[in-house]
């Protein structure tokens, strides 16, 4: 990490208004911000830890734990929720076997629910990277899910 750490500090000046895309730039390189590389950045940056920890967890944008590398959003937003969205949510955790802002045990899925997404008509919906499914129900999620593969035991190491 320490090599792949300093490429990235060597393209910055070392100022502290640069921590937030400082911030960015190492979530791009590692895939979220492990407490090392913020320890690593405080310093570079002469800030206190306690400030970049501060300021990771303040942005959504920004990410403390591993993530899959296929990311599952679920719509939760008013649409979906009338039309059965929490059973859809029931389904998706059921065959991950995680929890809502959780990553499966091989780092295959992160699952999420977000706000609506502008795709109302085909509530309820769900995205899987670019990918957006709707008019869904919970068979569908689990269809779609096995459809990528070993997903359906993706949480059952
Ligand atoms: S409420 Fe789900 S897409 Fe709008």
């Amino acid at each position: 990490m320490d090599e792949r750490l300093d490429a990235i500090f060597a393209s910055f000046k070392g100022e502290k208004n640069e921590l937030i895309p400082i911030l960015q730039e190492v979530q791009e390189e590692l895939g979220y911000l492990p407490d090392e590389a913020m320890r690593q950045v405080a310093h570079f940056l002469r800030l206190p830890e306690s400030k970049v920890f501060g300021v990771a967890t303040f942005y959504a944008r920004f990410h403390l734990q591993p993530r899959g590398r296929h990311i599952i959003r679920l719509c939760c937003g008013t649409a979906c929720h009338v039309r059965g969205a929490r059973k859809v949510s029931d389904r998706v955790k059921e065959v991950l076997a995680v929890e809502v802002g959780q990553t499966t045990g091989d780092r295959k899925y992160t699952f999420e629910q977000v706000a609506c997404i502008g795709a109302c008509g085909l509530a309820p919906v769900m995205t899987i990277d670019e990918k957006t499914f709707g008019k869904l129900t919970p068979d569908r999620a689990k269809e779609i899910l096995t459809s990528y593969g070993d997903g359906a035991e993706g949480g059952r190491e």
